[in-house]
């Protein structure tokens, strides 16, 4: 960070609105290096000491959210016509950059992680990164035994791209769990698609050791610790 509004710093650092944070200013609680700061436009650096009464504040260079993505919603930054994931985020978490990590399709609900750390971003969905990721299906059909070796095997999608050894676990009432480490366009309904199954709901339960909590509802979010966040890569 070079260098940045007050209003916008004190936003991130103490988790409020820009205008409380405005208020916090206009009081006289705000000292940036010592001198009180009351201009919500003021630039404030990242070698400043900023205190709000004796409380001295850090600001967070990233941010990672956790969203129970909702259905409906589309994961992406900004849409013209639909509401995004970015969208629906509570204006405290709100910041410049934020977009969210990998994408549900539209009507897929569960975990979804949103950043505006690029760098992350990338090591998460890099083809590379083989990191697992375990959805709940329900199909319009019966899942059948043979179809574990199916997955297992690695499908060949219609179009012809092949597809890596998937896990399939079968679930009573025409439920599934499927575990992938990759994440082709629509990869599991096109999947299930070679078996002539539909799926009818799809819902991200984890990605490598994050689990979506099942306190969380889905358009709810909670913000996640540098060392939550190592649970991906373990
Ligand atoms: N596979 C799909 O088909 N849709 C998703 O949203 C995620 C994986």
């Amino acid at each position: 960070m070079a260098e940045l509004r007050i209003d916008k710093y004190l936003s991130v650092a103490l988790s409020v609105s820009r205008t409380e944070a405005k208020t916090l200013l206009k009081k006289g609680k705000i000292t940036v290096d010592s001198k009180v700061v009351s201009k919500p436009e003021t630039k404030v650096s990242d070698t400043a000491v900023v205190k709000c009464g004796d409380q001295e504040l850090t600001y967070k260079k990233y941010i990672y959210i956790l969203m129970n993505k909702p259905e409906g919603i589309l994961s992406a930054s900004t849409d013209k016509r639909v509401k995004t994931v970015v969208d629906i985020l509570p204006e405290n978490l709100k910041r410049a950059g934020l977009f969210p990590v990998g994408r549900l399709d539209k009507n897929t609900t569960g975990l979804l992680i949103i950043t505006d750390d690029g760098d992350f971003g990338h090591k998460v969905t890099s083809p590379k990164s083989l990191i697992e990721k375990r959805y709940l299906a329900g199909l319009d059909g019966e899942v059948k035994e043979e179809y574990i070796e199916v997955f297992k095997n690695g499908i060949t999608l219609a179009d012809g791209s092949e597809c890596m050894s998937a896990g399939l676990e079968i679930l009573p009432n025409n439920y599934a769990i499927v575990t992938i480490r990759e994440g082709k366009y629509h990869q599991i309904k096109r999947m299930f698609g070679v078996v002539g199954l539909g799926v009818n709901s799809l819902k991200r339960l984890s990605i490598g050791k994050m689990q979506l909590p099942t306190t969380l509802k889905e358009g709810e979010v909670k913000e996640l610790n540098v060392s939550e966040l190592q649970q991906i890569f373990e």
